[in-house]
């Protein structure tokens, strides 16, 4: 199992941002307490953080020629309004997972809209980093 965690703009800064919104972990304190959940001999783990809609796409395309099994994304504010990503999603057809820190659908207005949520097989928001293990457990049961 080949699994893919992208996350988007701005997350790079977890621990430091609106710690009160997204917790006090870093990004890197995320990735470790994750992959250490879900590492075996089977799995092969990767994980990809950019602040750039073009490189989030690529990273996408990428997961097509390189046997990406199932992909966690959490796109950040490309969540909300980009199609683009919604496009890349739709054409790889690899099995997907949203993912955000926090309720999106219990903030502003803006955040209940996702772009992304039905091309994806579901959405797990305002469990923190037990969202990221929840889909990628979710997706090791699927696949
Ligand atoms: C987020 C929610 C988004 O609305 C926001 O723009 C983020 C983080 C989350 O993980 O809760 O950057 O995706």
């Amino acid at each position: 199992m080949n699994l893919l965690f992208i996350n988007g703009p701005n997350l790079n800064l977890l621990g430091k941002r609106e710690s009160d919104i997204y917790g006090i972990e870093s990004l890197d304190q995320i990735i470790n307490w994750v992959t250490e959940r879900i590492k075996t001999n089977e799995n092969e783990i990767n994980w990809f953080q950019s602040n750039s809609e073009g490189k989030i796409i690529d990273k996408l395309h990428w997961a097509l020629s390189n046997d990406v099994d199932g992909i966690i994304i959490n796109p950040g504010a490309y969540t909300h309004y980009s199609i683009a990503i919604r496009d890349a999603i739709s054409s790889i057809k690899i099995p997907t997972i949203e993912v955000h820190l926090s309720d999106i659908e219990n903030r502003e207005n803006f955040r209940k809209i996702s772009v992304i949520k039905d091309v994806c097989i579901s959405q797990i928001s305002g469990l923190g980093k037990i969202g990221y293990l929840k889909a990628a457990q979710a997706l090791i049961k699927e696949i």
